[in-house]
């Protein structure tokens, strides 16, 4: 089994290498002067189980085409099996067509992952858990759930603690975190009656005196997070803390984060943090080298991945 990585997150490759006791494999990745890519794999990968760990965080399409070139020339290069470890799948909030004459765009990716060569994929915390119909390859969609739950219950007093979604659309992800914590949920319902109208955030569940923990898949530029977390704190909260698997953190997002009310927001390392993450006062990131890589270990070794959904 070798594992390559391409440029978008070394340090979780080779936090990964640490958990599986390998050395990365050997690849050159870089950049003509018209900023082409250009990728040659130094090490001999004939009849290889070749992992490629690659998220596709900003600049996405770089880093999407960095992916799909690795895997040419590791296919090329007589590799048996290739799978795209994308920690951070980019592109899955564009899962359906939002009006008329718009694209799919997650389905064209998938499309182009499967093409450039890749016999399978491992993922985590997909935006919709149906987008791994997009690939007709195994995937397998690593849930962040227990290495956050692992965290809360060694930094927070569950007994007071309520797990709140910050929108309708991610109760499933809250309520699998809320029964590992055995803690109450609450939703954060956003609704806008007309178009123009500012919308109102409203609190389903009973969060006053409460450490409210919210739960959500991505953050980008942060908004949606900062607003429930007013909309909690307004309704009584005691304090509010988010637990977000992807830290996309666009434009001004980490300054919005650390100038809000939050008392602290936990990503993982799905994405590389920036600096202005690592320094961030009440901005925390946890691992999920472990749990990549035991799911990679298990692929190799043709072991069955499903106890790392529990
Ligand atoms: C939306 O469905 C996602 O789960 C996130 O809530 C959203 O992408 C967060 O974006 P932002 O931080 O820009 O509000």
């Amino acid at each position: 089994m070798k594992l390559f990585a391409g440029n978008s997150n070394r340090s979780l490759a080779g936090h990964i290498c640490n958990y599986l006791d390998i050395q990365l494999g050997k690849a050159n990745v870089r950049r003509f002067a018209d900023q082409e890519i250009f990728i040659e794999i130094l090490e001999n990968v004939r009849g290889e189980d070749c992992f490629i760990l690659q998220s596709t965080s900003y600049p996405a399409n770089d880093h999407l085409m960095e992916l799909l070139i690795m895997m040419d020339a590791l296919r090329r290069a007589s590799a048996r099996r290739i799978t795209a470890v994308l920690p951070y799948f980019g592109y899955a909030r564009q899962d359906r067509k939002p009006g008329p004459r718009t694209p799919i765009s997650a389905k064209v990716v998938a499309n182009l992952i499967t093409t450039a060569g890749a016999d399978r994929i491992l993922t985590l915390d997909l935006h919709a858990a149906q987008i791994q119909g997009f690939f007709d390859i195994p995937t397998d969609n690593l849930f962040a759930v227990p290495v956050l739950a692992r965290d809360v219950k060694e930094n927070y007093a569950l007994e007071n603690v309520m797990v709140v979604s910050p929108d309708v659309g991610g109760v499933v992800r809250a309520r699998a975190l809320a029964k590992r914590l055995d803690s109450m949920l609450a939703i954060v319902d956003k609704r806008r009656d007309r178009p123009g109208e500012s919308e109102v955030m409203n609190v389903i569940g009973d969060v006053k005196g409460k450490d409210c923990l919210l739960i959500d898949d991505i953050i980008d530029s942060g908004g949606t997070l900062c607003n429930a977390a007013e909309a909690l704190l307004a309704k009584g909260a005691t304090s509010v803390t988010a637990y977000i698997t992807h830290g996309v953190l666009s434009g001004g997002a980490v300054s919005r984060i650390t100038s809000s009310k939050l008392k602290e927001l936990v990503i993982t390392d799905s994405i590389e943090p920036t600096s202005a993450v690592k320094t961030a006062h009440n901005i925390r990131v946890v691992s999920v080298a472990e749990l990549v890589g035991e799911a990679i270990q298990r692929t190799a070794l043709e072991k069955s991945v499903s106890s790392l959904f529990d």
